[in-house]
């Protein structure tokens, strides 16, 4: 087949054996209810209640148990063909004889889901009915052992609700995107605490189920953190999974869990703390929608939690329970002048099969900059051990990674620096378990190990947390904040226009001049120099630009320059899944949300993931799928945590990796999105995130960093937002001086889709392509003044054929 035959012509060629087609096949399916079934945290089990013995009666309540989450809403939804809620996962249960229902509760909730559903209320977002006291009776009647089921959404656009002081909703509502308006406000009415927290009609619920059954387990099809406490305090409630929004299949991986056919391996990749207000975040998350001061620094979800309040924790971050046992045993410790190793032996001592994750953490010495309590350093997934059986586990820690980043001279200023003292090591199954090993690593004196000069710099950030939790004032220069007035007529959501083609005599004219093709280029018959010689400046400027639609592509494309053989290469949305609009009749398969995947701790399986994704993009003629997103769960807040993976950017950074590896392992190109902290929905795209270089580098680039160096992205997405006074996709510091200066990226960078920079300033900053569409004559208007030079446009166009040269579709 031609190189990109199938931008070019969009042929219907499946991908999948003996001409079948691969998107929403069974295989991927059966992949992303494993997934599933493997990040879902088991957070409680007393009594032995999980899992069912064979043939239980068991009586589910809740709406939640056939009002099914599958995933959030946004860009991030998927078209699929079905969702199995957990009724319908527990039913396929009892067809095998595995637990026993009782039939007219389970119609019960689905009427009644149903009905809202057909009153236009969104799943995640109808109300818990209140449970019929005949119906409650006769479920009493039925069994002592009760499910109760809880649902959350939330989407991209708008974020989560908190309450002030003063009882009022605080949710930035000024600046909600019209569309997302009517979401918030039925969010608002139905969970009158925000929803973080249990409606009152909830509560009403547990309560009436925990008086009538002596066994309750709950179960949380929910995209990010909640309260748990009621679970945790509760007596009655002995079992509680955690089971995220699981994708397409996520109730039959509950089901497959609580009857026992998964030993539950998924350890929490956030913490789960007992108050909204616990999270240091959540004080001035409202505070203004034109800024986020990240005041409390590095100190971002355990690393708070765990150096400063211990107590505020419900549930640990890497915490989670198997139905078996197993022992972690330290064997022994290997230093070489650039990295540790940590062997560990892991037993599974109890009766049943099952996967553990090990997990290193370090306590760095405090030194002048101060240091969280614990960092997670490295982690391994056990393959599924027997009982008795034993894995060698090792463990691998760069001595760089121990690394904090200076940026107040304290040490060196603007480096990366290794302060002298005793760096101990804590193995185990959590943050919170993990236990001391005998190993040390001493650093006699301090250590400078990278002077990256300042770049990204706050200068309206007022304080920031020290290690023991005072604040430190730091200097504001509202001075040197620049002007972020833009022109909001000019620069609207546009969808690309198409160029004209004048008619061209196809033969028996004089003969054409020839032109050198990316064909020529990739072939290496020509250079992309020689190449971008024949291009006139439009030309240039066009390859900067989104591209119309081709196909079932919904977000554009970039390239169409089909004179000279570039394709007009699609883009599509995830990342559950390949976002194909509905009407397009193209159901793909919803993989579970990406803080799910996170919690698998396996990297393996979410490299599988990516490159099924990528199967599915590659069939429907898409060549990058904008996937994985890497923010930092800051807040419990955001609207989009459910896309991203965890509070650590050494997790976000490894599944990030894994995505990725797997994606392009298909020749289609992953974005990395959206660089960088984008944290925050609410008026995402004119909101400035105030954050200390420290923090930046530390936490909100780390991420990005490991995917850069480990994965080689062939794109990344900038975010929307503001950083530190300079808009994401013009901040040269950013884009030139991190990324490909420090890192050493060498793909391409576009923006997020219709955002607030001019795109010559993006250009000169090393944003290569303006989504989803460009603004060609403003651009071309900036190169005759002068703002641009060619030879600007000939960096980003090169990025750009470099990247479509690399797909393989
Ligand atoms: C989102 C991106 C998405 C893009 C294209 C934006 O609104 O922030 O994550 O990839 O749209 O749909």
């Amino acid at each position: 087949m031609r190189k990109w035959a199938r931008f070019f012509y969009q042929p219907c060629l499946p991908l999948g054996e003996d001409g079948r087609r691969v998107t929403g096949q069974k295989a991927h399916i059966a992949l992303s209810e494993k997934a599933a079934a493997e990040g879902m945290v088991l957070l409680k089990n007393e009594d032995g209640v999980l899992p069912f013995s064979f043939g239980k009666k068991v009586a589910v309540f809740g709406k939640a148990c056939a009002d099914y989450v599958k995933g959030g809403g946004g860009s991030g939804d998927v078209t699929v063909e079905y969702t199995t809620s957990l009724l319908d996962g527990l039913r396929a249960k009892e067809q095998e004889g595995k637990v026993k229902l009782l039939a007219e509760l389970g119609a019960f909730y689905e009427e009644n889901v149903q009905r809202q559903y057909g009153q236009g209320v969104q799943p995640g977002m109808t109300e818990e009915p209140e449970i019929p006291q005949e119906l409650l009776a006769r479920a009493a009647n039925f069994t002592d052992t009760a499910i109760v089921t809880i649902c959350r959404f939330s989407g991209e656009g708008w974020d989560r609700t908190i309450m002030d002081e003063n009882g009022q909703k605080d949710n930035g509502m000024d600046n909600v995107p019209e569309d997302c308006d009517e979401i918030l406000r039925r969010c608002l009415q139905v969970f009158e605490r925000g929803d973080f927290y249990l409606s009152a009609a909830e509560e009403r619920m547990i309560e009436t189920v925990q008086e009538h059954f002596a066994h309750v387990v709950a179960v949380l099809n929910v995209g990010g953190m909640v309260d748990t406490v009621w679970i945790k305090n509760s007596e009655r409630i002995q079992g509680a999974l955690l089971a995220w929004q699981g994708g397409m299949e996520g109730g039959m991986a509950a089901a497959d869990i609580l009857c026992g056919d998964v030993n539950p391996s998924g350890k929490l990749a956030d913490t789960f703390a007992a108050k909204l207000t616990d999270y240091p975040s959540s004080a001035n998350f409202h505070e203004s929608e034109s800024y986020v001061e990240y005041t409390e620094d590095i100190y971002v979800g355990y690393r708070y939690f765990e150096t400063l309040a211990q107590s505020a924790v419900v549930y640990p971050f890497g915490f989670g329970l198997s139905y078996t046992d197993f022992e972690i045993a330290f064997q022994k410790a290997d230093e070489s002048e650039t990295q540790i190793t940590v062997d560990a032996v892991v037993t599974n001592t109890g009766a049943r099969a099952g996967k553990e994750v090990v997990q290193l953490y370090v306590r760095a010495p405090q030194g002048r900059l101060g240091k969280p309590e614990r960092e997670l350093k490295a982690f391994a997934k056990t393959r599924l051990l027997q009982p008795g059986e034993m894995q060698l586990v090792r463990l691998t820690v760069k001595k760089d990674a121990l690394a904090s980043y200076d940026d107040s001279g304290k040490v060196e200023k603007n480096a990366w620096v290794l302060e002298a003292g005793t760096y101990c090591f804590h193995l185990g199954n959590s943050v919170r378990s993990a236990v001391e090993i005998p190993y040390q690593y001493v650093c006699a004196a301090d250590i400078v190990l990278e002077k990256t000069g300042s770049k990204c710099a706050p200068v309206l950030l007022h304080k920031r947390m020290l290690a023991d939790g005072s604040m430190e004032t730091l200097e504001v220069h509202p001075e040197l904040q620049p002007d972020l007035s833009y022109d909001a007529e000019a620069l609207g959501a546009f969808a690309p226009g198409s160029v004209a083609q004048e008619p061209e005599l196809l033969w028996g004219g004089p003969k054409k001049e020839p032109v050198i093709s990316l064909e020529d280029v990739y072939e290496k018959r020509a250079t992309a120099a020689e190449f971008m010689a024949q291009l006139t400046d439009e030309e240039l400027v066009r390859l900067l630009c989104g591209q119309p639609n081709t196909g079932v592509a919904n977000t554009y494309g970039m390239g169409n320059l089909p004179k000279y053989g570039v394709p007009n290469v699609m883009t599509e949305d995830g990342p559950a899944g390949v976002r194909i609009n509905r009407e397009c009749g193209v159901c793909t398969t919803a993989f579970p949300c990406a803080t799910l995947l996170a919690c698998t701790w396996n990297e393996e399986l979410v490299e599988q993931v990516g490159a099924a994704g990528a199967r599915e993009a590659k069939e429907n003629n898409i060549g990058i799928w904008l996937t994985p997103a890497m923010n930092i769960h800051r807040s419990p807040l955001c609207g989009r945590n459910f896309e991203y993976y965890s509070e650590d950017p050494l997790i976000a950074g490894k599944m990030g990796a894994a995505m990725v590896r797997g994606i392009q392992s298909q020749g289609i190109a992953a974005s990395a999105k959206h660089f960088a902290c984008n944290n925050k929905e609410t008026n995402r795209k004119d909101s400035d995130s105030r954050v200390s270089e420290r923090a930046l580098r530390e936490i909100y680039l780390k991420g990005f960093e490991i995917v850069v160096k480990e994965a080689d992205p062939w794109t990344i997405m900038t975010s929307y937002n503001i950083i530190n006074g300079h808009r994401a996709s013009a901040n040269k510091e950013l884009l030139t001086g991190i990324l490909r200066g420090e890192w050493g990226f060498k793909g391409m960078v576009t923006t997020d889709w219709w955002n607030f920079a001019e795109q010559h300033e993006e250009i000169k900053a090393g944003n290569d392509v303006k989504m989803g569409c460009g603004f060609p004559e403003r651009t071309m208007a900036a190169l005759q003044r002068g703002d641009l030079e060619r030879k600007d446009l000939e960096a980003c166009v090169q990025r750009v054929l470099e990247m479509i040269m690399k797909l393989d579709v």
